[in-house]
């Protein structure tokens, strides 16, 4: 299995390009299974979950030209709808074929995620608001199995605002009869750019990046040629990396409307931003400040930053409160960044974190994807060499990492294994 090796006291400067977005991408790519066209896509970023979600489109009967950033997707041939375990336990969101497999087929069979490092993740959201556009769903060995021979319009209430979930439901009912309205809906940009991407096929879709998303059905869609936006939580990393260690370094090709919440935290930390239209400029103050910080959905700060914030209040001036609210499991980076010499106390879904004048590079193993970015960034600021292992959490979801770190002048590298 491959490593990837850090050593620390680097001062990252220079440019750095930002990738098409995980998430907004793996929904978008599942959309197009509501059309019997060729869908183009560009900024796709090549990574092991796009992978995935391509390996499942395809078992689907879909006809998949890939090339780097360039997706070309066809359902037209669509002859198949079960999503096996053995697809879906490679990647939870392989869930983001539900609503569209039964808006088009009237049926669909898709293995149960189950839970992963950072929680439960159930998806009962999910499936009562299908079942409440008229699906009749069953629970049987691992798979949930869903019918309808027409879905109707209905007003559903996401008891929390779940991210695949109101992407789910927004697919699923784009094709329905008569008008569905979600309430409670998530914001996220990448629900915006898929609510974007369906309205371009010819949805009738209005308040999404609201709270309520209101779809109106149509007969059927068709197909686009659409651009992923920019990844705003490889863009966010960047910038903490920036911050942590003094660094100067310009993110090219983001999207700094959707990073308002962390450019609010880094200011406080210190660090000096420049905003432009598609860039953001991140220079590294000399003594970090400790500031609190609470997850919250979009516009609140992303739980997908919370691991690597945390990294950068490891060796800040003071003590930090870190509240994560989303999941119930997402500090299992602190007993790794403890190794390293953090200082951090956790109590419920609380970490205290005290900074540390200096952190040690040590052996570490990533566990979950933004955890084990946040490994990198500790390394990047620990004296000595970190040696993170099981990497492969990485690959699913951060392009190049090592390359575009040493491209700001890491020294980083990735062995093989
Ligand atoms: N929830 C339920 N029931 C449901 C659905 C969600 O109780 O049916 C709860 C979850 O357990 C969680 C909360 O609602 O406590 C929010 O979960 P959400 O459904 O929004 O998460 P998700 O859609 O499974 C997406 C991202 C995650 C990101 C979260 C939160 C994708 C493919 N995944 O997950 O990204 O952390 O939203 O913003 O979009 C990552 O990229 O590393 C990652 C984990």
């Amino acid at each position: 299995m491959d490593q990837i090796i850090v050593e620390g006291g680097k001062r990252l400067a220079g440019e750095v390009v930002i990738s098409g977005a995980k998430n907004a991408a793996l929904p978008i790519l599942a959309s197009s299974l509501l059309t019997d066209g060729q869908n183009t896509y560009s900024n796709v970023p090549a990574l092991k979950d796009i992978e995935s979600i391509l390996v499942l489109l395809s078992h689907l009967g879909s006809r998949i030209e890939s090339n780097y950033p360039f997706i070309r997707i066809d359902a037209a041939g669509l002859n198949n709808y079960d999503a096996p375990y053995d697809l879906v336990r490679k990647m939870r969101a392989s869930i983001l074929v539900l609503g569209p497999l039964l808006a088009r087929m009237k049926r669909a069979k898709v293995s149960l995620p189950g839970g992963c490092a950072i929680g439960a993740r159930p998806i009962n959201l999910h499936l009562k608001g299908l079942s409440l556009l008229g699906a009749e769903i069953e629970l049987q060995h691992g798979y949930v199995e869903a019918r309808a021979d027409r879905l109707r319009g209905n007003e559903i209430f996401f008891d929390v605002s779940t991210v695949t979930g109101t992407e789910n439901l927004m697919m699923a009912a784009v094709l329905a009869e008569g008008t569905t309205v979600l309430r409670n809906a998530a914001r996220e940009p990448e629900v915006v750019a898929l609510a974007e991407v369906l309205k371009k096929m010819g949805a009738k879709i209005s308040g999404d990046g609201t709270s309520v998303v209101t779809i109106e059905g149509v007969p059927s869609l068709s197909p686009v040629s659409v651009s992923i936006l920019p990844d705003r939580i490889e863009a966010g990393t960047f910038m903490i990396a920036s911050a942590l260690t003094g660094g100067n370094v310009v993110v090219k090709h983001c999207e700094p409307e959707h990073l308002g919440a962390l450019i609010h935290k880094l200011r406080q930390t210190g660090a000096e931003i420049e905003i432009g239209r598609d860039r953001l400029t991140v220079c590294g103050a000399d003594e970090i400040i400790s500031v609190d910080v609470k997850t919250l959905p979009y516009p609140g700060f992303a739980t997908d930053m919370q691991a690597q914030f945390m990294v950068l209040m490891c060796v800040a001036n003071g003590q930090s409160v870190i509240s994560e609210t989303i999941f119930e499991n997402r500090f299992i980076h602190v007993s790794e960044l403890r190794r390293m010499g953090a200082d951090i106390t956790v109590s419920g879904n609380t970490a205290m974190v005290r900074g540390v004048p200096h952190m040690s590079g040590a052996p570490v193993m990533a566990t979950d994807l933004r955890a084990s970015a946040s490994l990198i960034l500790a390394g990047l600021v620990a004296h000595g060499q970190t040696e993170i292992s099981r990497v492969y959490h990485l690959d699913r979801g951060y392009e190049s990492i090592e390359r575009k770190f040493a491209g700001l002048g890491a020294a980083i590298r990735r062995v093989r294994g």
